[in-house]
């Protein structure tokens, strides 16, 4: 008898989990903010087709926790970024927003931008030094109070450790091709990605002001109530087209790298 309860109380379970999924993939996000959404510690991915704003989104979050609660930033580069664009590029940011390449620097209670994660914690090198070190690193986050944002132009070259411990997963616009090949337990969700963005754009012609549209856009899964939200954001003050056409060198010469 007390078997079969348990039975029933299992399937009960798995049907209400089912019926949250269902319902977290169904209804429209809500719309939210940046500093409603996010605060201390916290693991984010931010995924999206190339040039349609991840770097931006990355900084103008950093920007707003910088205003409301004086958190300073890493800007975490591939060793790979010769030293003269990282020198331009610290040039070009405000005094909170110190550029690394060690993770060794990152401080405690910072925002981290990871740009580009997947030339450093590629999903083929789980078991190399790097994907342990940056494993730890998620690990301790948490103690050491940090905000740690990946970028990535889709999950798929992404170590699974990265992916397993995110708080929050953001989407700037994904393509086609990325909800075809994105790892299957992010499927359903790049998929809802791709519909909610081709709904803002509502098959109209993707000329410049509807692209500053979507850049604008962002869809975020917050994995603590398993619910989507919806945020805009505008460009970061220091944001300049100087400025991200360097962090564009810097990933060309990322993804030169071997296994890339
Ligand atoms: N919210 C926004 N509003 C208007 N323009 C934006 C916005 N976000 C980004 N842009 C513009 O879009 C371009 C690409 O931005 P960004 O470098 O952040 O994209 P990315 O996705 O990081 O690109 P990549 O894949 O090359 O790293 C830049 O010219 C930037 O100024
Ligand atoms: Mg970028």
């Amino acid at each position: 008898m007390v078997k079969k309860n348990f039975l029933n109380q299992l399937r009960k379970w798995r049907k209400d989990k089912e019926e949250q999924y269902a319902k977290a993939i169904m209804e429209r996000p809500e719309k939210s903010t940046i500093r409603k959404l996010f605060s201390l510690p916290d693991v984010t991915l931010l995924m999206g087709e190339r040039r349609f704003g991840k770097t931006a989104t990355a900084h103008k979050i950093a920007e707003d926790m910088y205003r409301s609660r004086k958190v300073r930033t890493m800007v975490h580069l591939p060793p790979s970024a010769p030293l003269e664009i990282r020198r331009r590029i610290q040039k070009l940011l405000p005094g909170y927003m110190k550029i690394t390449s060690k993770t060794e620097e990152w401080e405690k209670n910072c925002v981290v931008i990871y740009d580009e994660a997947a030339q450093t914690a590629h999903a083929r090198r789980t078991q190399s030094g790097d994907a342990v070190a940056l494993d730890n690193l998620i690990g301790i986050s948490g103690q050491r109070n940090q905000f740690l944002i990946f970028i990535c132009h889709h999950s798929r070259k992404l170590d699974l450790n990265v992916v397993r411990e995110v708080n929050h997963i953001i989407w700037k616009r994904p393509t086609y091709a990325h909800q075809l090949f994105e790892r299957d337990e992010l499927a359903d969700f790049t998929m809802k990605a791709f519909d909610f963005f081709a709904e803002l754009r509502k098959g109209r012609k993707l000329n410049e002001p509807i692209r500053r549209m979507l850049k604008r856009n962002n869809l975020v899964l917050d994995f603590a109530d398993f619910r989507f939200f919806s945020f805009e954001n505008s460009l970061p003050q220091h944001w300049t087209e100087d400025l991200s056409n360097l962090f564009q060198d810097i990933n060309k010469v990322g993804r030169k790298a071997p296994g890339y």
